[in-house]
């Protein structure tokens, strides 16, 4: 494997980290999945905002289209209701384009609430690409809320239209994904999610050598998970405090 010489194209944007198996972008999710080559990764696995203007200690701090930044408090830029629907529709539209035959787009999104802002991505998945799956990811802690705490996220899954997608989970592979959620404060990331789920979904969906592309990849779960697997991967989020915590972390290849 040889990462990024045999990577045929360029991106009009400077890496911030170059590795012998993967690429990281400090840079606007939008901006660079508009350059993005077609054709070009087997995977998108990612976790963007969810739209609830999230903080570990706050929470939901209004419904307002307010932007945060994390200095502000623990939270995600961008989290807001129309900023995270912006980003979800370009991501889904991008992926079709992006995406190599046989390729999949897995993509976090929030389960249980009042909130079904996951039915809209669903929809939009089934007009722009093939509409797989709804997986869960049951977090094995409680969350969010005071009556039905949150203990599951959706996982939502299209392909590619066009071919068969990768499929390497045999016949025993499940829809409910249980893995303890680790703790943000562990990784000073207000939302990590555990290297074992992500590796779990890019061994389903990809072969060795593949490149797995994360769009908004805060501390770099789905890349740690690439490399642990033997993939490469493309990274990119535009806090440049993630990024640096992302290459402390690949370079550890482990998960300190
Ligand atoms: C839910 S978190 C991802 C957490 C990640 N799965 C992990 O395990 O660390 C969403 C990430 O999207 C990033 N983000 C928000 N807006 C972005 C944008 N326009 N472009 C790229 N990244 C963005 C945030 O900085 C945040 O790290």
């Amino acid at each position: 494997m040889n990462f990024p010489s045999d990577y045929v194209w360029q991106l009009p944007f400077a890496p911030s980290y170059v590795a012998s198996n993967g690429l990281l972008y400090c840079d606007d999710a939008a901006s660079v999945l508009l350059e993005f080559p077609s054709n070009s990764v087997s995977m998108i696995l990612t976790d963007p905002p969810y739209g609830v203007n999230y903080r570990s200690n706050a929470k939901r701090t209004s419904s307002s289209d307010e932007i945060h930044s994390p200095q502000e408090g623990n939270c995600i830029k961008n989290d807001t209701p129309i900023r995270a629907s912006m980003y979800y529709s370009l991501l889904i539209h991008e992926s079709q384009r992006i995406l190599r035959p046989g390729g999949c787009l897995c993509c976090f999104a929030k389960g249980g609430g009042s909130d079904l802002s996951f039915s809209h991505y669903v929809q939009l998945m089934r007009r722009i690409m093939e509409f797989k799956q709804i997986a869960v990811w049951d977090r094995q802690r409680l969350g969010l809320g005071r009556h039905y705490r949150q203990c599951y996220e959706f996982v939502l899954v299209a392909k590619k239209r066009g071919a068969p997608c990768k499929w390497r989970g045999g016949y025993g592979t499940g829809n409910v994904f249980r893995f303890k959620r680790p703790s943000g404060s562990v990784f000073q990331h207000p939302t990590p999610k555990p290297i074992e789920l992500m590796a779990h979904l890019i061994e389903i969906h990809s072969d060795p050598g593949d490149i797995i592309l994360d769009p908004f990849c805060g501390h770099g779960s789905t890349l740690l998970a690439a490399q642990a697997t033997g993939r490469r991967y493309v990274g990119i989020d535009i806090e440049s405090q993630h990024i640096s915590a992302c290459e402390a972390r690949l370079e550890r290849k482990h998960d300190a």
